[in-house]
């Protein structure tokens, strides 16, 4: 059987004033990635040889959103639609770049969750194929018209509908599957004589019917699949049902999700053996987890790479960071973009690491800004350290050798080294470089002590 390549055609111009938004419908987001680039998916996954976005209101926002990722792709193009005439004139917009011999799939930028293994059947077939859904609930949707013998003969809109029609729960999806050589006849001939004056593709059923062309009806199983996003109630809708169905598929991989209703992937996730995600978790962007991680509740991973049996515990907070193997991270501990830490690192309670690499084994436990520099192996960062890397104008680098010690809150003044297995005594404000070995103590003054002082008394 010779086959047709396929051109998809994606419905996206319309306003969604129902979202109540300044940003486009489509490119509201589901999973972290706008409903358009969802659909987009689908199509690349039914191998489209093109992929055309009709784009009418935001048009320039919509486009520019996608374009620096897509402009080398020239299966993907562009056509707009300056007025919103109906979804029949939408399609029309988009067919001056679809060939002849195409089969055209007609798919809703905002009916984001749709799967490419449910609209496969659609395409096996040569004359007019349309997704139909049964639902409890039929109101808003083109009802499907099929005459005594069941046979198709035509969608009727809602507000077109007589009272009998409006009984029926056989409801049209929106995503038709039609050659663009009957397509484009047909759209020739449409007429926005109807409650909305718009020009309806629907209307190209009838004509299929007249033409004596085969119309062929798939009824999706799962409802939801084919659900539109009109309002954010839906939207939310959507990013849950989203959500339950890449949790499943993580856990089918192996991935232990201590509650897949508490878990949000905005992204993508690689993970290893015997990973653990306990309850709250987000991961955004890319993220690795290598074997026997475990991440604890309610902590957010972001663009990161952890190695292999690290424990990152609960409310931490890790962005672009790098974690090596058998590291402890939290509770409440927050990586800042370029933090690199080696192998059996600890960086635990309230501290805060940004731009900063950590030798192997070191430890900064409690309560500390490291910011902007080099720690090395086997140092011990005492609670409430800090490297005081800003002075209002500049960055400046910290950098501590191996094995130092670092007494509790010390501030070491950026630009500043300490050499290899020095001390720094607790309280000191370290400004100027430290040698190797020996203690180094910088307080303010020496310890007083005033007999019979009294406290100051409450007043009344
Ligand atoms: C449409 C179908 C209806 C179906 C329902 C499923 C028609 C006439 N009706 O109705 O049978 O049950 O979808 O959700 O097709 N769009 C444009 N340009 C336009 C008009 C619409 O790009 O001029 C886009 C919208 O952005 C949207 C899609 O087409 O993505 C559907 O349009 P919408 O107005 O929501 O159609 P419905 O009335 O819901
Ligand atoms: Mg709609």
């Amino acid at each position: 059987m010779k086959s047709f390549p396929l051109h998809v055609i994606i419905l996206a111009a319309g306003q969604g004033t129902r979202m109540k938004s300044r940003l486009p419908k489509v490119l509201h987001e589901v999973g972290g990635r706008p409903m358009l680039a969802h659909v987009l998916e689908t199509a690349q996954a039914l191998l489209a040889t093109g992929r055309h976005v009709v784009v009418g209101h935001g048009a320039d926002e919509v486009h520019g959103r996608f374009f620096s990722s897509t402009a080398t792709d020239r299966s993907l193009h562009w056509a707009l639609q300056r007025e919103q005439k109906g979804t029949g004139h939408a399609v029309q917009q988009a067919m001056n770049a679809v060939p002849e011999d195409a089969q055209v799939l007609v798919l809703f930028g905002d009916v984001p969750l749709v799967q490419a293994n449910t609209i496969a059947p659609l395409l096996r077939h040569r004359g007019l194929a349309l997704l139909t859904a049964r639902v409890p609930d039929p109101a808003g949707y083109g009802r499907i018209l099929r005459d005594n013998d069941g046979a198709v003969t035509g969608i009727v809109e809602e507000r077109d509908a007589s009272a009998a029609q409006q009984t029926i729960d056989e409801i049209n999806t929106g995503i038709l599957c039609v050659p663009a050589r009957l397509l484009r006849r047909w759209l020739g001939r449409l007429k926005n004589r109807n409650a909305k004056g718009e020009y309806y593709l629907t209307d190209v059923v009838a004509m299929a019917v007249q033409d004596g062309v085969g119309v062929a009806t798939h009824v999706v199983q799962d409802v939801e699949e084919v659900m539109g996003v009109n309002d954010r109630a839906q939207l939310a809708r959507a990013e849950r049902l989203f959500q339950r169905r890449q949790a499943d598929n993580l856990m089918r991989q192996g991935l232990t999700l201590r509650n897949p209703e508490l878990f949000e992937l905005r992204g993508s996730l690689e993970f290893g053996i015997d990973v653990v995600i306990d309850v709250g978790v987000v991961i955004e962007g890319k993220v690795q987890l290598g074997d026997g991680v475990y991440i604890g509740p309610y902590s957010v991973i972001r663009d990161s790479r952890i190695g292999a049996n690290s424990r990152i515990e609960s409310h931490s907070v890790l962005d672009s960071a790098v974690v090596g193997r058998q590291c402890r991270v939290g509770p409440y501990a927050r990586l800042r973009p370029e933090t690199v830490l080696a192998d059996e690192v600890h960086v635990g309670n309230f501290v805060e690491v940004k731009k900063v690499t950590i030798g192997r084994g070191s430890k900064a436990n409690h309560l500390a800004y490291l910011g902007d520099g080099a720690v090395g192996a086997n140092v011990n960062i005492g609670a409430g350290t800090i490297f005081c890397n800003y002075d209002g104008a500049n960055k400046h680098r910290t950098v501590v050798g191996d094995d130092v010690f670092i007494g509790s809150d010390t501030q070491l003044v950026a630009p500043v080294t300490i050499g290899e297995g020095a001390t720094i005594g607790a309280g000191s404000t370290i400004t100027r470089d430290v040698p190797s070995g020996g203690l180094s103590v910088a307080r303010a003054q020496g310890q007083k002590h005033y007999p019979g002082w009294q406290r100051p008394k409450k007043k009344k």
